[in-house]
């Protein structure tokens, strides 16, 4: 099948694509309401783009009454966020997380998601993450023509669960099996960590 992107609406290329990018991380952001609570909602257009300075990305878009997503609104008023790795068992709260409550409103405390404060960071971490990334806004830009929020976050600390963590040459190795990572496919599928492959790179000329 040859798909002519310029025949497809907006929709259904939105439907495609996130069946056929497989698999996505999933970021799982808490940003700061500026009322005392903490949003919580999922992106799985999300990577890692640059180590030098360490940063990340999600594109975020817009609630149906055309108004930016809070995670949006939350990181250009309030710069801090936290990007977590959820794990596995972790699906139904990040499936809850992304419901679209009223802005101000918070799926940690209307779900019962448990936090905790990661040291020298002013916004929680969510429990049981093995991974959370404390941001600060590095950059917003809107891209297409709706536009999308492709929101850049510079890494400042990062907790990695100690279960996950070893040692070696210097560098800090992670055992992905710890991590547990979620996944994302199309649709309402996930997916879990599968079988790893160990692949030697070839040597350089
Ligand atoms: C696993 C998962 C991944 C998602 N990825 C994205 C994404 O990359 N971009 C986006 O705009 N919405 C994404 N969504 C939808 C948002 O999570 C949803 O619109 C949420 O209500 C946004 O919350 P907020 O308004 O509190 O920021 C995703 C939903 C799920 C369940």
């Amino acid at each position: 099948m040859i798909v002519d992107c310029g025949q497809y609406t907006a929709d259904q290329m939105y439907f495609l694509l996130i069946q056929l990018v497989i698999p996505r991380p999933v970021a799982w952001v808490l940003s700061d309401n500026g009322n005392g609570t903490h949003n919580l909602a999922p992106f799985s257009f999300f990577n890692a783009i640059t180590a030098n300075p360490p940063i990340l990305m999600i594109s975020v878009g817009w609630k149906d009454d055309k108004l930016h997503k809070d995670t949006w609104v939350n990181i250009g008023e309030r710069s801090h966020f936290v990007v977590h790795i959820p794990r596995g068992g972790q699906v139904h709260d990040v499936s809850n997380s992304s419901s679209v409550l009223p802005h101000g409103v918070s799926e940690i405390e209307t779900f019962g998601i448990a936090t905790e404060s990661p040291e020298g960071w002013p916004l929680p971490r969510v429990t049981g993450a093995a991974v959370a990334f404390c941001c600060e806004k590095y950059a917003i830009y809107e891209i297409g023509r709706d536009p999308q929020g492709l929101i850049l976050g510079k890494i400042n600390r990062i907790w990695i669960d100690e279960e996950a963590v070893s040692r070696s040459n210097n560098r800090i190795v992670i055992d992905p099996a710890k991590i547990d990572p979620l996944a994302r496919l199309g649709g309402n599928h996930y997916a879990l960590l599968g079988e790893i492959l160990t692949v030697k790179r070839p040597d350089k000329p």
